[in-house]
């Protein structure tokens, strides 16, 4: 496996087979999508489309989101880690950003801050990036701080799809480096 990373509480690696149903379970919750434009999956299709994509990027790019794994269950809890990002956004193109998404069960236990700090881990010293970008909607307070609780700094606000505004966070190799949160 080409992922396999542990930290305190969870097992980052590549999404499987096996984790479709669960990540269609998150999915599908309304509250997960509160801020991602309230469209949550009806389909275990829409999971398989995006799992290919997913796997493509590992292929392509040696990098996307990790299955994210409780260690003390082996329960898939979500996806988190890095992405290179080829569509524009923000008018930036080719740049690499952090995210997660956590099924509801497992909000509020500090998993996203602990996947996010291995992730800009992995980045700036595995993969040598100059600098990684965090987004979310202005409203999602959880995300936000999450992003800030490993050292991300708000730059500006952007409309995505020409629909939701949001936050632009970014740290830089050099940051992070000099933080004492880790
Ligand atoms: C965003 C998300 C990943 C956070 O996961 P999590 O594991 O609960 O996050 P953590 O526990 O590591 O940290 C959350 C922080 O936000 C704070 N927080 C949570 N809700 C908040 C709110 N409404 N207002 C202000 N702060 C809030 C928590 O108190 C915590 O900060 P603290 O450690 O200083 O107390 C999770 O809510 C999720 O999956 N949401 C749906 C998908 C999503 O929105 N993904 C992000 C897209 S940009």
């Amino acid at each position: 496996m080409k992922f396999n990373i542990e930290t305190e509480r969870l097992i980052l690696r590549e999404l499987q087979v096996g984790d479709l149903q669960a990540w269609f379970e998150m999915d599908s919750n309304p509250e997960v999508h509160k801020y991602l434009g309230n469209q949550p999956v009806k389909s275990i299709a829409q999971i398989e489309k995006a799992f290919q994509s997913i796997q493509q990027q590992y292929a392509e790019n040696g990098i996307g989101r990790w299955a994210t794994i409780e260690k003390k269950t082996g329960e898939f809890i979500g996806w988190s880690g890095l992405k290179f990002r080829t569509d524009e956004e923000n008018n930036h193109i080719n740049f690499y950003d952090v995210g997660y998404r956590l099924d509801k069960k497992y909000w509020g236990k500090g998993y996203a801050t602990e996947s996010c700090k291995v992730a800009l881990e992995y980045g700036f010293k595995t993969m040598q990036l100059k600098e990684i970008i965090g987004t979310c909607h202005e409203e999602n307070k959880a995300s936000r701080r999450v992003l800030e609780k490993c050292g991300l700094k708000f730059v500006e606000q952007f409309i995505y799809k020409n629909e939701l505004t949001c936050d632009w966070l970014k740290i830089t190799k050099e940051e992070w480096e000099k933080l004492d949160v880790y």
